[in-house]
């Protein structure tokens, strides 16, 4: 069983909210580079801080910890289960751990007859995708399964069915209780959106920053994994999107995007130098992680564009 710390009640300040989930393209490892490129005074005005395609959150909860100032954050993405799992987080943060916490119990439980285990997974999953449950149960069978699943992938079909097998992973951690407590709190000030990113408009006001971090352009036709949720971000979402950009920055809004370096990949591939030549393209280094194949977690260049010019 979970033991929730008494001290965290009072002194949230202890533990940093940290993404609940694996997440494909999550961007832990680009912080360093996001923040020496965020406006110059990010810190010394309050911001709101907007993310349409938060995905697991990495930039946002970093954010969050370490600008205090930011007065209030939106967040977005078009995938409802994960939209609802943020939503269960920030409301019923207890709840979710008691069901969590009995899950994962039940999983330990199997952990050396694998035949068990794998039914109790395969089980889980189908019930996940009834989509029957409650609002709570279902956002711990989201948790569940992207913490014992192949890779911690997420992959639906078109009838929007979670597809990914079972990972091998032999005590993988369901329940994180004092993650959970501290992301609630850190949710406390940010609305919480499900669509698609242009809604996002809607919800500036003086002072916003957006951070756009969309299903990135794979390197080639059979490359890299973009397929989040049921419909593909294609080519014509990502010129969708850079008009999208073009549209806020006339209205004055400073917004940062990440995504593929499809040029350091194929030199005759000027896809986003083109998109995006009338902005700042920065080019930084940055580790795939989603790659199921070990040998082929090479160091690429990711794209960092800014409609400013960063210090
Ligand atoms: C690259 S991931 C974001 C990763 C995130 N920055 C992180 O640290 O985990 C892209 C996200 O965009 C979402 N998405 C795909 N199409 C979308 C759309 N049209 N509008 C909003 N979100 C979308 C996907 O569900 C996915 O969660």
């Amino acid at each position: 069983m979970n033991q929730l710390k008494p001290e965290l009640e009072n002194s949230p300040m202890l533990y940093t909210a940290k993404p609940f989930l694996k997440w494909a393209g999550g961007k832990t490892q680009l912080i360093n580079e996001v923040e020496s490129k965020l406006p110059n005074d990010f810190g010394n005005l309050s911001y709101t801080y907007i993310e349409p395609f938060i995905g697991s959150g990495a930039v946002l909860f970093w954010l969050l910890n370490r600008y205090p100032k930011i007065e209030k954050a939106v967040i977005n993405d078009i995938n409802s289960d994960l939209t609802n799992t943020y939503k269960v987080i920030s409301t019923s943060p207890k709840e979710l751990i008691s069901v969590l916490s009995l899950m994962q119990n039940e999983y330990y439980a199997l952990e050396n007859n694998q035949e068990k285990k794998s039914t109790y997974y395969y089980k889980k999953r189908e019930c996940y995708n009834s989509r029957k449950s409650d609002k709570i149960a279902q956002a711990a069978l989201f948790i569940f399964l992207n913490r014992t699943c192949y890779n911690g992938l997420y992959r639906v079909n078109k009838k929007n069915e979670f597809n990914v097998p079972m990972g091998s992973y032999k005590k993988p951690t369901i329940c994180d209780a004092e993650n959970i407590l501290v992301v609630s709190k850190a949710l406390q000030k940010v609305e919480i959106l499900c669509g698609d990113f242009e809604q996002t408009l809607n919800y500036a006001g003086n002072n916003s920053f957006f951070y756009f971090d969309p299903p990135y352009k794979p390197l080639s036709n059979t490359s890299s994994f973009n397929s989040y949720a049921k419909d593909e971000f294609d080519d014509e979402h990502q010129i969708r999107l850079k008009n999208f950009c073009s549209r806020i920055d006339s209205m004055g809004y400073k917004w940062m995007l990440s995504n593929s370096d499809v040029k350091g990949f194929d030199g005759n591939n000027n896809f986003f130098d083109e998109l995006y030549s009338e902005f700042k393209i920065g080019r930084v280094k940055a580790t795939r992680r989603i790659n199921s194949n070990a040998n082929k977690r090479g160091e690429l260049n990711e794209l960092l564009i800014t409609n400013y010019i960063p210090e």
